[in-house]
């Protein structure tokens, strides 16, 4: 493989720069050009392609976002957007593809190599942690670390105040950032997607709390969580607790898409974008690279697309224990 191209795509993630990096500088290594596809597939389809270089890639290993921007192409979705996107790439004699994203982008590239047999390698983009294949998706630490701080801060003014408060985390459909930072952040009960908790559950550990003289507590709630969200979720119990209660909600939002990457991540990052790069000279193709008990593997993608991740369940029932 002489020509590769390298996009980032979906929900942008914390240390997906470093991965980037990686690609290129691998790429240099070994001998590859190497081109960067602006916004995702939708670069791809307007040929927003560039050729980088090693000087590309200087000064962005500790930078959040991505330099190579990001979107959620509905055009790629289409029948002429992928051909559009084919005529482009093979208009710039490129080989392969390296897709820094989450499921989206993997599916999008599965179906694109069934249409015209592009072969891709992803790397795990995602602050969601919620990829089969990978112990840690890339941006997932930042983000707990980010909400982690918010939350911090959140239980000063909480306890100051006597107040419950409902922290909404990030989390379409999975409840690794809500279980990480609620752990972290010593919360009374976190809510994921994952696992039904019923409202009168929420009604009772809160009432035990205060039977047990807690003045304010913390409640973290996964944005998909299946009994709504932190604000539908905080009406339903001021409704069912029958007492007048001092309560806030927080949705922490983007800023948990945002920042400085940790260590963890650029580290992880380098790794993946370096052996994404490695493993599609090597003649892979549609899988993604990912770390599992610290080594690399390789898991295809309708693996990564179709098997569930599953949370740690126990840990929901270590946040119960902790905080009585
Ligand atoms: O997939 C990552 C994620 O941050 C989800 O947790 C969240 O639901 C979604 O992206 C938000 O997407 P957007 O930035 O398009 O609103």
């Amino acid at each position: 493989m002489k020509r590769v191209a390298v996009f980032t795509s979906g929900g942008d993630a914390p240390g997906m720069n470093a991965c980037i990096r990686a690609v290129v500088r691998g790429a240099v290594y070994h001998g590859v050009e190497v081109f960067g596809i602006r916004r995702g597939y939708n670069g791809m389809i307007n040929g927003d392609i560039f050729p980088m270089t090693s000087h590309s890639v200087s000064n962005i290993v500790q930078r959040g976002g991505t330099i190579l921007k990001s979107a959620r192409s509905k055009e790629f979705m289409t029948p002429e957007g992928r051909k559009k996107a084919y005529d482009q790439l093979m208009s710039h004699g490129i080989e392969g593809l390296i897709a820094i994203g989450g499921n989206g982008t993997f599916t999008g590239a599965l179906k694109f190599f069934e249409e015209y047999h592009i072969p891709t390698v992803g790397a795990p983009g995602t602050i969601d942690n919620d990829l089969y294949g990978t112990d840690y998706t890339i941006g997932y630490d930042t983000a707990v670390n980010t909400a982690l701080e918010a939350i911090d801060k959140i239980r000063d003014t909480a306890d100051s105040h006597d107040r419950v408060f409902f922290i909404e985390v990030m989390g379409r459909d999975s409840g690794y950032i809500a279980i990480q930072s609620g752990i972290a952040g010593g919360a009374e009960l976190v809510m994921v997607p994952e696992v039904l908790t019923p409202i009168p559950e929420v009604v009772e550990t809160l009432k035990q709390g205060w039977s047990r003289s807690k003045s304010s507590s913390i409640i973290i709630v996964a944005e998909g969580d299946v009994e709504g969200n932190a604000v539908v979720l905080a009406e339903q119990i001021r409704e069912q607790v029958g007492v007048d209660i001092d309560m806030r909600v927080t949705t922490l939002g983007h800023i948990q898409r945002g920042g400085v990457p940790t260590a963890y991540d650029r580290i992880l990052a380098s790794r993946l974008g370096l052996g994404a790069l490695e493993g599609l000279m090597e003649g892979q193709k549609n899988v993604m690279a990912g770390i599992v008990n610290n080594e690399l593997i390789y898991t295809p993608f309708i693996d990564t697309i179709k098997l569930p991740k599953p949370i740690n369940e126990d840990l929901l029932r270590m946040v119960r224990i902790l905080s009585v």
